[in-house]
């Protein structure tokens, strides 16, 4: 069976040590600080909180703000959060019999057999309906210690009224001494904009820490054994080039060994001369989405796309930037870029756009775009 995974959590034999990161991590759990873990996304974030959480003893609690797009949303994922603690506590009871006009119901997911919680899509919810749920995240916390995690936080701001949910949220939080709070999020400048701006009920409330790409020695290893657990071997060389290609993408990395493990049988070198068959495993894998981003972008975002691509994103207003993209207007490519964001098809990686997914950019350098 082919031993890289991507595109989920990751724990146990396929989770890679981050001995320096859950050190810290884990030292804000036992001293109850509450912590923002930053970073870009597929860099782990999400697999590192579960493996140290767990190593704590704690209770935990998850939340995932992907996506969620209205109150309405975010009070349905905070109760389901409740879903798995103690029945005994009836925490969860006492809260839903708080909001039955909300007519909160339970069905179970036809695959994972998990019970899912939903509520009537007619009835208007307000920012204040979080309060109690935060207090019955309060309660559950008595006795042992309670971490509660919520993911993708910047998501938050995709609400109509994120300003008022997020004050909400920070006036409750802020008296939770006993419980840890564990925000991470994946788009930099928005988790920013929660936590370092002086206007946001957030600021400076959480400390800080930033979750990046593996250290070289430490995911060589690993990478190595899992080939070699299929009797491949892999070069250093070979090593550093997947680096390269995946643009130091923990994630990405791991998808591209998946490819060269099913571009290769037992007993043979992983070497360079595999790359070609490993990318177009990849685009193969990958195509529909590729199309469906071209097909929702104009021609002219599509040549800002390929010139980041070919030229890098250091420098989108220089002039060899706009000849490549065939316009001579600052701002046309201004709102290019600011679209191709919005789209999530590129972001800012330290002041220079790149694409989000590396592997869509060799996908357009291959076809000439
Ligand atoms: N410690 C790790 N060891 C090995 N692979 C990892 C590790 N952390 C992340 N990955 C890879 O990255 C992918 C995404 O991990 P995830 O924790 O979901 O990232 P994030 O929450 O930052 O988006 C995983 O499926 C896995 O391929
Ligand atoms: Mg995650």
């Amino acid at each position: 069976m082919n031993p890289f995974v991507y595109g989920r959590v990751v724990s146990s034999g396929d989770f890679c040590p981050r001995p320096r990161l859950s050190r810290m991590l884990e030292e804000f759990i036992r001293s109850g600080q509450n912590v923002l873990v930053q970073g870009e996304r597929r860099t782990g974030k999400t697999s590192l909180i579960h493996e140290t959480a767990d190593r704590t003893d704690s209770k935990i609690i998850y939340v995932d703000f992907l996506e969620s797009r209205s109150v309405h949303d975010v009070v349905r994922r905070l109760l389901s959060g409740l879903i798995g603690l103690d029945r005994k506590a009836g925490i969860l009871d006492r809260v839903l019999g708080g909001l039955v006009h909300l007519r909160p119901s339970f069905s179970f997911d036809q695959i994972t057999g998990n019970p899912i919680l939903s509520l009537d899509a007619a009835v208007k919810v307000r920012p204040e309906t979080v309060e109690g749920i935060l207090d019955a995240f309060k309660e559950a916390g008595k006795g042992k210690g309670l971490v509660v995690v919520f993911d993708e936080f910047q998501d938050i701001l995709s609400l109509e009224d994120s300003a008022q949910m997020l004050a909400v949220m920070r006036g409750r939080i802020q008296f939770q001494q006993k419980v840890v709070y564990i925000f991470a999020g994946s788009i930099r400048n928005e988790m920013n904009g929660i936590f370092s701006d002086p206007d946001s009920p957030f600021f400076k409330s959480a400390s800080i820490m930033e979750v990046g790409a593996i250290e070289h020695d430490a995911f060589g290893g690993f990478i190595r054994a899992k080939f070699s657990s299929g009797n491949r071997r892999i070069s250093d060389d070979m090593l550093t080039k997947i680096y390269g290609i995946a643009e130091d993408i923990p994630g990405d990395i791991q998808q591209f060994c998946n490819v060269l493990w099913d571009c290769s049988e037992p007993g043979d070198e992983i070497t360079p001369e595999l790359i070609p068959a490993a990318l177009e495993l990849i685009f193969s894998r990958e195509i529909k989405g590729y199309g469906n981003a071209l097909a929702k972008i104009t021609e002219l975002q599509i040549r800002i796309l390929a010139s980041l691509a070919r030229l890098g994103g250091e420098k989108p207003f220089s002039r060899e930037f706009l000849e490549s993209t065939g316009t001579v207007h600052v701002n046309a490519v201004r709102s290019g870029l600011a679209r191709l964001e919005k789209l999530k098809i590129i972001y800012k990686r330290k002041d220079r756009y790149v694409l989000v997914n590396p592997f869509f950019k060799a996908w357009l350098l291959h076809k000439g775009y």
